[in-house]
């Protein structure tokens, strides 16, 4: 069975010890959330998990057949239009071209982009169109395991729910695996199957929740109730110190 094990992991940038003793397990089909403030650690512990930066101390090891990548900021390549930028994973991956575009476009459609977009520059593409651009990329490929790095975070309230909607629907059919990385606890809530609670200086994991209710039937109710809950839990309160935004 494919999985993500991080045991002990240790990190530290120069003398700052930046991650502790992280310890969890990504099986097949999950939905993993790292929830924790900025700066808390998050980042760095993904580019650990995806081989992006070099283990120090503790042991990842990896068993998942194939990973893609989406990032906060889509991180796509100026030179390349929609289409071309969508199908680098499968043409690195020696696809015919024909193949590749035509894939590329069935999955392009599926995340809200128009034919008319397709020819289009990074540059003439709006935040949300780059982001939807950015998800079909790295789903075209099928990977096994995804990795998520605040790919929402700089989207508006619909936009957002409706990429996270794709998502689900998607990894779900296909049986891709997440592992996701979010300041945000609301969204975790909507996509997770489980979320740790990473506590910042240095970054360590403090709680886990999870949902048993499948992400297809989590309605806005849902979340709101769960967040209400989790909200005051004392460790949340603490990991994003809501004690200190009180009203004196
Ligand atoms: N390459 C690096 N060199 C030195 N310090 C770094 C580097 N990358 C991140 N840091 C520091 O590590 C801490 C955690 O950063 P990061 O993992 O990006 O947190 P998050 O993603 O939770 O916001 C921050 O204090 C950040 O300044
Ligand atoms: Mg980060």
């Amino acid at each position: 069975m494919e999985k993500l094990e991080v045991k002990h992991l240790t990190h530290h940038f120069g003398f700052t010890e930046i991650l502790r003793d992280i310890n969890f397990t990504l099986h097949k089909g999950e939905i993993l959330s790292i929830v924790g403030p900025s700066g808390g650690g998050k980042t760095t512990l993904l580019h650990l998990c995806s081989g992006l930066l070099d283990v120090q101390e503790g042991e990842v090891t990896n068993s998942f057949k194939s990973s893609s990548f989406a990032f906060q900021e889509g991180r796509l390549l100026p030179w390349k239009n929609v289409l071309d930028n969508i199908a680098i994973g499968l043409l690195a991956r020696g696809e015919k071209k024909t193949a590749a575009i035509e894939k590329s476009k069935a999955i392009a459609l599926k995340f809200g982009l128009e034919e008319e977009d397709f020819e289009k520059f990074p540059k003439d593409l709006s935040g949300g169109m780059k982001q939807r651009v950015s998800f079909a990329r790295a789903l075209v490929v099928k990977p096994s395991l995804l990795f998520l790095d605040e790919p929402f975070s700089a989207l508006d309230i619909g936009l957002k729910k409706e990429l996270q909607t794709h998502l689900i629907e998607i990894s779900q059919k296909e049986n891709i695996s997440i592992l996701f990385i979010t300041h945000d606890m609301m969204e975790a809530i909507r996509l997770s199957d489980e979320i740790l609670l990473l506590k910042a200086d240095p970054g360590h994991i403090v709680k886990k929740f999870s949902f048993d209710l499948p992400q297809n039937e989590r309605d806005d109710a849902f979340v709101y109730e769960q967040s209400v809950k989790i909200l005051q839990d004392k460790d949340i309160i603490e990991t994003f110190e809501l004690n200190s935004l009180e009203l004196k």
